[in-house]
């Protein structure tokens, strides 16, 4: 099945996706930049995982708030079915955050083994952004490059 865009979300599940991501925003360990951010992943059974960045004394050792919750996902025993993705920063009056390149590759992963083009909403506190993941990352090497 397709999933992404087609698959739209209402007001009330895309809101408690956000509010998923803002919960996990708030256990961000980013000592180092204060920039806190959260992600959280929906799945096709409407079950929702979430992740925080994670960052480290050894600057460049960061992991992404995308990246800790497809982890996640993954050691849930997930395979495929990703419907959506919010991802939410917590600085007051910032832009929506879009994943940055790394996360779009490692959001791939998942969404490529189910077939699905998530729907990825980039929020703030004032502002949501709503864009395919085949948009932030067109010519996505993948999976099936491999097979
Ligand atoms: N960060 C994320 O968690 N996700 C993104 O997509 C962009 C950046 C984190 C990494 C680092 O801990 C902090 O934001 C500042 O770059």
């Amino acid at each position: 099945m397709g999933g992404g865009a087609e698959m739209k979300l209402d007001a009330a599940a895309e809101q408690a996706l956000i509010d998923a991501a803002f919960a996990a925003a708030a256990q961000a360990y980013a000592p180092y930049s204060a920039y806190p951010v959260g992600a959280a992943l929906l799945f096709e059974d409407g079950a929702i995982v979430a992740g925080c960045n994670v960052e480290n004394a050894s600057y460049g050792l960061a992991l992404c708030a995308e990246t800790v919750a497809v982890a996640k996902a993954f050691e849930a025993g997930r395979r495929g079915g990703l419907v959506a993705v919010a991802v939410a920063g917590l600085k007051a009056d910032a832009e929506p955050i879009t994943p940055c390149g790394r996360c779009r590759q490692v959001l791939n992963e998942i969404a490529a083994l189910g077939g699905t083009d998530p729907l990825v909403l980039c929020a703030s506190k004032q502002d949501v952004r709503r864009v395919l993941l085949s948009a932030l990352l067109p010519h996505a090497f993948g999976p099936a490059h491999l097979a």
